[in-house]
């Protein structure tokens, strides 16, 4: 049997016999003449029949076919046709290898518009087209970058938990699962395994996982199950260290998808400025800047999603970035692990990155000193003592450290500047979708 090709090799083939196949995207009969538009996974391709020139058993194909069908062709390859943005084929063998059924729940050609939840019930059809598959290409290759940079730059790639006893961040938002009788909790952060692997001696470790987050918020940045992209580095000098890793990232990642992923970019309007140096404003310092534009921000509040976009526009305005920092957020905001400063009390060493008004990233250096982090969680109304595993890392040796957690879901969404982060993940998962 001759070796399948796509729609884009067929330029090799014209005045050969190639076989190709995909799915059937279009009809049209015309008498003595019948024509299939088809798609695979790279672009279309026609197939004509000219009544003259193909078998009668062959000609008879089109009349029962269906839209969506697979068809698999083997014939000679004509120049392109303009009109199916591919090139043509003349079948000495049509095989219809699975007749779809007709209707289809979704228009897959993108010509009629569904609603997303439709969509989002037959999301393989929706992702049938090649804008989706360029998405995901995209996702696959951003991914592929975090990945690379984290390994040049020392990083050692970790997989942990995701059935967990409980975690170090808020109860509130974990979902609870029952290990054979006992209770457990899907992960909503490496938190915890990330600082002990640090304190095991990996000092610079970086994970890609499911996270998952019992938040009942319908909204079109949150979803409960995503890919976090985590990283905790040990002997840092400040939290401005795992700032510097972010913003390298970052440049990384989007000068690699400039480079070799520019007509995927295109597809969406995209062209990503690739940071140069990401302003790292305070909070306070971002809040003055939001106040001579209108905006007032309480004491001890962090930015609302409004105020999250209007400091991105002023930033935009002032810096020419995409991206800024903004630190030292209130200690009543942050969890009780985040390290303070030894002059203000009321701040801690944390960081947001907001991309374009979206939140995409929080970090910060962790308090590991075991009596300090004691009293801090006391302050919360914690017990360390009671969290054992945590509490033990900072008992045996533990060097000043801190990290950041990304998700890769709003990464893809800001990068893309898709209207929902649903759009952005092959199957969301939301407080109401479980399925499918
Ligand atoms: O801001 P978060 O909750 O921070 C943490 O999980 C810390 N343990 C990180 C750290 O190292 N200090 O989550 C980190 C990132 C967010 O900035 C956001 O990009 C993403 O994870 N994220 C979500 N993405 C989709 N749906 C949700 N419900 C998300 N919650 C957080
Ligand atoms: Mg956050």
């Amino acid at each position: 049997m001759k070796e399948r090709v796509h729609s884009t090799q067929l330029k090799q083939f014209i005045g050969k016999t190639a076989v190709a196949a995909g799915w059937v995207q279009d009809i049209r009969l015309m008498g003595g003449l019948k024509f299939l538009v088809v798609k695979d996974r790279e672009g279309f391709f026609q197939i004509t029949l000219p009544k003259k020139a193909v078998s009668a058993e062959i000609f008879a194909v089109p009349d029962k076919l269906t839209k969506e069908s697979v068809v698999r062709v083997e014939g000679e390859v004509k120049a392109a046709v303009q009109a199916a943005g591919g090139y043509e084929i003349i079948p000495a063998r049509l095989e219809v290898v699975s007749l779809a059924g007709a209707p289809t729940p979704l228009d897959t050609s993108g010509k009629i518009e569904s609603g997303l939840d439709a969509r989002l019930d037959y999301r393989f059809l929706d992702l049938r087209n090649h804008k989706s598959i360029a998405l995901f290409k995209l996702r696959a290759k951003m991914l592929k970058y975090v990945i690379d940079y984290f390994e040049q730059q020392g990083f050692i790639g970790i997989n942990t938990p995701k059935l967990t006893s409980a975690g170090v961040e808020s109860g509130a938002e974990l979902f609870e699962v029952n290990y054979f009788g006992r209770k457990a909790c899907l992960a909503q952060s490496p938190q915890i395994y990330k600082q002990m692997m640090v304190c095991a001696g990996f000092e610079k470790v970086y994970e890609i996982g499911a996270v998952y987050r019992a938040e009942k918020s319908q909204t079109t940045r949150h979803l409960t199950e995503f890919t976090g992209i985590d990283f905790e580095m040990g002997f840092i000098d400040s939290f401005h260290d795992p700032m510097d890793v972010i913003e390298g990232m970052f440049r990384h990642v989007i000068a690699e998808l400039n480079k070799n992923c520019a007509k995927e970019l295109a597809l969406f309007n995209r062209k990503p400025v690739v940071p140069k140096k990401i302003p790292r404003l305070s909070l306070d310092e971002a809040k003055k800047l939001l106040a001579a534009q209108g905006k007032k921000i309480p004491d001890g509040e962090d930015l609302d999603p409004e105020g999250e976009r209007l400091i991105a526009k002023i930033v935009k305005e002032k810096f020419g970035e995409e991206f800024v920092f903004l630190t030292h957020y209130p200690w009543g905001k942050r969890p009780f692990y985040h390290m303070r400063p030894v002059d203000d009390p009321k701040v801690t060493l944390s960081f947001d990155l907001v991309w374009n008004g979206i939140e995409v990233s929080t970090g910060a250096q962790r308090e590991h000193r075991y009596e300090v982090l004691k009293a801090q969680a006391k302050e919360k109304g914690l017990d360390l003592d009671a969290m054992k595993d945590y509490a033990n890392l900072f008992k045996y040796g533990a060097p000043p450290h801190g990290g950041a957690g990304l998700g890769l879901d709003r990464f893809v969404e800001c990068l893309l500047e898709l209207d929902n982060i649903r759009e952005g993940i092959l199957l969301p998962r939301d407080p109401i979708r479980l399925t499918p």
